[in-house]
């Protein structure tokens, strides 16, 4: 068997570390694709992608900011035409569950001429301790739009692993996996299920999508950030064929997903979600 070379872009992110940390401790060799690795990649600037790509037999694609983006698609041909040249072999691209823009991306991959895998995600876990809902859940007061909607949340460990499979195994070539976890939850549930966890009293608003735009410009969020989260909360949840639960986890790893509970228990345990105490300040 081959050690092929895997880059892995967005390797320090949410699924991306996951990815280099199963891969290496296959004693797999991996390179990291960041604008602070070495050489560094940035989507922003296609001067930096041939240098990353010499040597690669695959890459795992995670795009920054979102796939849905405005310039998203032409930076996926870009990408995907140089890793052709580059004599890249296979692709694995992670997109979006239920967005439009980002099945064309997929289409740009899929016809590229290279073995492909699509990983189409739902919702992370992770959005809740490692994303923008973090701040309001240690503020203790999370106001949201889509109050009603439930999410088929997924685990990035669960993403990682079904990544590190199509990577290595043949057999994962030509497919499109769709991966959720195995409960639809409210908001409401979320931020309920984490207070229980952690023992904090977080309180849940419900408010609509343009008093939660206006909330982020009053906190200075940039106004293409903004574009995306409206996006996000109108397209995705605003799509009931979103709120389905999907059984390709256990296809691909023979296993259930990673339970909500137990992604709650394990970031609780780590204090993430509770409000620094000030240096001096009795507890
Ligand atoms: N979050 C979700 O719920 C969700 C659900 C489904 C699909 N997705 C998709 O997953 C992808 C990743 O999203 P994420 O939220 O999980 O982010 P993420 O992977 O946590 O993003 C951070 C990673 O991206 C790198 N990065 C940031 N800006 C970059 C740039 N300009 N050029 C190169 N690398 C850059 C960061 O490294 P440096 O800062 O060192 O450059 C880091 O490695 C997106 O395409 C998104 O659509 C996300």
């Amino acid at each position: 068997m081959t050690n092929k070379r895997t880059l892995v872009i967005g390797g320090t992110g949410k699924t991306g570390r996951k990815v280099v940390e199963r891969l290496s401790r296959l004693n797999r060799k991996v390179r990291v694709g960041s604008r602070n690795a070495n050489p560094a990649f940035d989507w922003q600037e296609s001067s930096t992608w041939t240098e990353t790509l010499v040597g690669i037999d695959q890459v795992y694609i995670t795009f920054q900011p979102d796939l849905a983006v405005p310039g998203a698609l032409e930076a996926i041909e870009g990408l995907t035409r140089e890793a052709k040249i580059a004599g890249v072999k296979k692709l694995v691209l992670l997109s979006g569950k239920g967005e439009r823009e980002a099945e064309l991306c997929e289409q740009v991959v899929i016809n590229s001429g290279m073995d492909y895998t699509i990983i189409r995600a739902s919702w992370f876990n992770q959005n809740f301790s490692e994303s923008f809902f973090l701040d309001p859940i240690i503020a203790g007061h999370v106001a949201l739009p889509q109050a009603d909607v439930k999410v088929p949340y997924v685990d990035t460990d669960d993403i990682a692993d079904v990544a590190v499979e199509a990577l290595l195994d043949e057999t994962h070539k030509g497919q499109i996996y769709e991966l959720t976890g195995s409960r639809l939850l409210t908001f409401k549930e979320v931020i309920d299920e984490i207070a229980r966890a952690t023992g904090r009293t977080i309180d849940f608003t419900s408010i609509t999508l343009g008093a939660y735009s206006k909330m982020l410009e009053e906190f200075g969020v940039p106004s293409d950030y903004r574009w995306l989260i409206n996006y996000l909360f109108t397209e995705v949840l605003g799509d009931e064929r979103n709120m389905v639960i999907t059984h390709d986890i256990e296809k691909v790893l023979g296993r259930k997903p990673k339970k909500f509970s137990e992604y709650v228990e394990e970031v609780a345990r780590s204090g993430v979600w509770n409000p620094e105490v000030e240096v001096g300040e009795e507890t």
